[in-house]
């Protein structure tokens, strides 16, 4: 009845209905899992949203790739992050999860396929299904830092591939993309007629990043795509406002922003009163931005001193992003763990699995909840860990 690019079980699985059935029965759940930021207590300037009423916004001007002084704006704050990009090969979405949906159309047939980076954020299955491409996954591997398996970046290219992308800092295993990296894979997709999307939306969120930490623009021969917005860059994914950088010769950004534009013509799904509000949500956003990032340091560093106490659990290195791993012992499975942990301990945490893990056992966990409640819900979560190791 329904189109084979959805799920063929929409069902929810173990985890999800035991949160529920809790919740149901009105037992408050520590998230571990949580991503919202608009739901962890930051204190957002009350007039952050008043430029989305300027009257400016009550005329429509339809401009596929955004309106100019949102687009300068947007190539203001790649600036920021010392990223030189003039606004004209900036283009506005909705939302990131948008912007992969019109690059997908812009560059592939149904069929077509794309390298995505394993393990990592869960919604590429579905971004790319949605669009008739399949995800290949390419491997991060942990050697005391996570990095890209090159071998397997190489070992994935087929005929139908028509893209990389690349997420830096990576969700979950909080990785930036390494300048030696970039310069191979800059040459595997140069040989290989590839593009490079870089998913950047956590790229503000430096927590212990390697000097050798770099953007996907920084490779200038060869098409690039970043990809960022306001969900992360300032806390705001209700406000839906994403962008696209492109980089890469001159001829090539040209003939692709004017393909692009008939991809973006045709839904033309930005806002206007977004766009007018654009200049002073990512100039305001940088207030939000400072207490998320003061957040997730505050609460990495509560997590690695509780956690020097238990040797069972391995707080692996994080150089950037929202989320931290925890290596566990596979003395059960991971869903196991989190179905315990739910239960005997009302703490809600992501099994490794959930964004692809190549083995067992790891768990995530969201840096973003108030630091009370994060300090608490950790140590039950190393308690409970450890227990399982020594009983
Ligand atoms: C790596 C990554 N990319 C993209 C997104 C989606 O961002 P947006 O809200 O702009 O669609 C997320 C959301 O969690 C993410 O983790």
């Amino acid at each position: 009845m329904t189109s084979s690019r959805l799920p063929a079980n929409l069902e929810p699985n173990a985890l999800s209905r035991a949160v529920d059935a809790k919740r149901r029965r009105g037992v408050a759940v520590t998230d571990l899992t949580e991503s919202n930021p608009t739901r962890v207590g930051f204190s957002y300037p009350s007039a952050l949203l008043a430029a989305l009423a300027d009257p400016q916004s009550l005329a429509y001007d339809p401009q596929p790739l955004g309106l100019w002084p949102a687009r300068a704006a947007v190539a203001a704050d790649f600036r920021r992050r010392g990223i030189a990009i003039s606004a004209d090969r900036v283009a506005l979405t909705s939302s990131t999860s948008e912007a992969y949906a019109l690059l997908f159309k812009l560059l592939c047939d149904a069929g077509d396929a794309v390298l995505v980076p394993r393990p990592s954020y869960p919604l590429f299955e579905h971004l790319t299904r949605l669009e008739s491409v399949t995800a290949v996954p390419y491997d991060l591997e942990y050697h005391g830092t996570w990095r890209i398996d090159i071998d397997s970046v190489r070992r994935a290219a087929t005929a139908r591939v028509k893209a990389l992308l690349i997420v830096s800092p990576n969700n979950p295993t909080g990785s930036f993309l390494h300048r030696d990296d970039l310069a191979v894979l800059a040459e595997l997709s140069a040989a290989n007629g590839w593009p490079i999307i870089g998913d950047e939306v956590f790229a503000d969120y430096a927590l212990d990043p390697a000097p050798s930490a770099t953007h996907v623009m920084a490779a200038s021969d060869v098409l690039t795509f970043s990809l960022g917005g306001l969900s992360k860059s300032a806390g705001l994914p209700q406000v839906k406002l994403g962008w696209i950088g492109v980089g890469g010769p001159a001829a090539k950004v040209d003939a692709t922003l004017a393909a692009y534009e008939i991809v973006a013509d045709t839904y033309l799904s930005v806002s206007t009163p977004v766009q007018v509000a654009a200049p002073s949500l990512i100039e305001q956003g940088a207030l939000v931005r400072a207490q998320i990032l003061a957040r997730v340091r505050q609460n990495l560093v509560t997590l690695r001193s509780h956690a020097g106490t238990f040797p069972a659990v391995n707080v692996l290195p994080v150089e950037g992003g929202w989320s931290v791993v925890l290596q566990v012992p596979a003395v059960r499975s991971e869903d196991a763990l989190a179905l315990e942990l739910l239960e005997m301990d009302d703490v809600l945490v992501h099994p490794g699995y959930f964004f692809d893990f190549a083995r067992e056992a790891y768990l995530v966990v969201s840096l973003l909840p108030p630091p009370a409640e994060f300090e608490q819900a950790v140590g039950r979560v190393l308690r409970r860990v450890s227990a399982g190791v020594t009983a």
